[in-house]
């Protein structure tokens, strides 16, 4: 071995390659300067590669660079000792360099193989940008989405705040009408003298107070606290029943078109409230037109995709009764539309509307698991699209409410239990259910009435209860009444339908309960119903 190298090493016997080329200057400088200029670039390509494979770290497959490097430099020393052979022959060591580079290339080459496909695989610069810019719209998605969940964050808010006040506002309701009410009673057996003029303060004061709760009811509208009588309703005929009220509300100059065919699917309301809503947005409608336009009020089916859910993330994909109701009206700005369902803004002038109209539509139509969506340009109309979710059984026929029915009281000794901690709608309550010819057991809260029924039992058909209360709340007094007395029946009544008996509006099985402010008719009525139930 070591003999190997000795004669490869061994120049005595060899010419430099000058010789083979009669040292014709010419020659040997073309040979010389071509080799020198192809080593120097070989060299520089192989620097080159070395900062880039250096300085960019993250690239994949980093490696082929350095052997791209190596690769270069091996072939650079090749062409220098060309040079060198003009006139040393030292051809042993040239043709190790040249051994040594030949290694490098194949292992280079045979690397680079397996290599083609997931470099063939690498994303193209217009596919990267693609990427990116799809990237950069979802951004802006969700961004979007996450504004919309704030707002609705906001309103739920809001609702809060309003279901509050409406509970404060309805015990005062119910104070000012039942006094009215023991008033207008008292009358009646008083001369003819007075009457006259008390009898029109009387009607005044109760419309104020009527009116009073028509405002409460709008509020919990909006809170989404309404006890709400849910039905399998046709939209399509509800609004075709309302169509000539509609045309003598909005005059002769504002054309009026309903548009839905009969295959409509139909939906699980209040119809009592899709009426109110429908009607606030009319008026609203007739308000933009100032009198001349059209109002358009279409009722069709509606699938709300993936992509719809995602821009609205309260909204679940599915089937929904779309009624979009459009003016050719003045049109709202972008302030206006953000801040047009929160309750009490209005943009009319003072005594021309409360700002309560979109917000009882809005807090409905979210109560009844739907949602709803404004779209308007200033100048051009507006247009409201409510979507309701369809129901799965057929809209029963609706039917008349006898109204007027006549006050009944008690049939015989019947015995009702009143527990209310406000003392004014106690004392209320007691008169009209002794005037009604009940027996009558009162106390302020459910421990006082518990310690009075057990201190000395009595007969009690009927459990009367407020259902917020300090202490224990009405509820959890019915379930330990009931435990008492058998097959005692409850009534409750109150401002505000929280979750202790409601969940979603909608009443738990076996529980009746009245809305304050109450009157003597719809109290005997709701009593008289129960007493007569088995
Ligand atoms: N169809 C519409 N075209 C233009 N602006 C509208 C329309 N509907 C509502 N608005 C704007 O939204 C505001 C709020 O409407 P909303 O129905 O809640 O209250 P209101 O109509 O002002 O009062 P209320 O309904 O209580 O009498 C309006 O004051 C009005 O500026
Ligand atoms: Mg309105």
């Amino acid at each position: 071995m070591w003999a190997f190298f000795e004669r490869l090493l061994d120049t005595s016997s060899l010419s430099p390659h000058g010789i083979c080329l009669l040292w014709e200057p010419e020659l040997i400088w073309l040979h010389a300067v071509s080799d020198a200029v192809i080593a120097a670039s070989y060299f520089s390509i192989a620097i080159a590669l070395s900062i880039f494979a250096s300085k960019r770290r993250d690239v994949d497959f980093g490696w082929v660079f350095w052997a791209f490097a190596l690769f270069m430099t091996a072939c650079g020393f090749t062409h220098l000792f060309s040079i060198m052979t003009l006139w040393v022959p030292i051809y042993g060591i040239e043709g190790l360099i040249k051994a040594m580079t030949a290694l490098i290339s194949i292992i280079t080459a045979l690397m680079l193989w397996p290599l083609l496909p997931r470099v063939l695989a690498l994303p193209s610069l217009s596919q990267l940008r693609a990427t990116e810019l799809a990237l950069a719209q979802e951004g802006m998605q969700r961004r979007e989405a996450e504004d919309m969940l704030r707002h609705a964050q906001k309103m739920d808010a809001i609702g809060q705040l309003t279901g509050g006040v409406a509970h404060d506002f309805n015990n005062l309701l119910t104070i000012i009408s039942g006094n009215l009410e023991i008033a207008d009673r008292s009358l009646r057996s008083w001369g003819d003298g007075t009457r006259e003029r008390l009898a029109r303060a009387i009607a005044n004061a109760a419309s104020g107070a009527q009116r009073a709760a028509m405002l409460t009811q709008r509020l919990l509208a909006f809170a989404r606290r309404q006890a709400l009588d849910p039905r399998i309703t046709n939209v399509s005929q509800l609004t075709g029943g309302m169509a000539d009220f509609f045309k003598r509300t909005l005059g002769e100059n504002i054309e009026l078109e309903i548009s839905g065919g009969a295959s409509q699917w139909p939906v699980e309301v209040d119809p009592s409230q899709m009426e109110a809503a429908i009607l606030n947005l009319v008026i609203n409608a007739k308000d933009a037109m100032a009198g001349k336009g059209k109002l358009t009020i279409e009722i069709g089916n509606a699938f709300l995709d993936e992509s719809y859910s995602q821009q609205n993330p309260d909204v679940p994909v599915g089937e929904y009764l779309k009624i979009e109701i459009s003016d050719t009206g003045c049109g709202m700005s972008r302030e206006v539309q953000e801040r047009a369902f929160d309750p009490f803004f209005t943009t009319k002038e003072p005594g021309q509307g409360t700002g309560l109209g979109l917000s009882q539509v809005y807090g409905f139509v979210k109560q009844s698991g739907g949602h709803i969506r404004i779209h308007s340009k200033v100048g051009e109309g507006t247009g409201v699209n409510i979507y309701l979710p369809r129901a799965r059984a057929a809209a029963a026929p609706a039917v008349e409410e006898a109204e007027g029915a006549p006050v009944v009281g008690s049939l015989g000794r019947e015995s009702i239990l009143v527990v209310e901690d406000e003392a004014d709608v106690r004392s209320y309550l007691v008169e009209t259910l002794r005037d009604l010819n009940y027996r009558v057991h009162e106390a302020a809260d459910g421990a006082a009435a518990l310690k009075l029924y057990d201190s000395d039992p009595f007969r009690v058909d009927l459990l009367l209860t407020d259902i917020v209360m300090p202490g224990m709340n009405g509820r959890q007094l019915a379930r330990e009444m009931q435990s008492r007395v058998s097959k005692l029946k409850v009534l409750f009544i109150t401002g505000y339908s929280g979750d202790a008996v409601v969940h979603q509006g909608r009443l738990d099985p076996g529980v009746s309960l009245l809305q304050k402010p109450l009157t003597q008719t719809l109290l005997a009525a709701k009593i008289r119903d129960l007493l007569d139930r088995h």
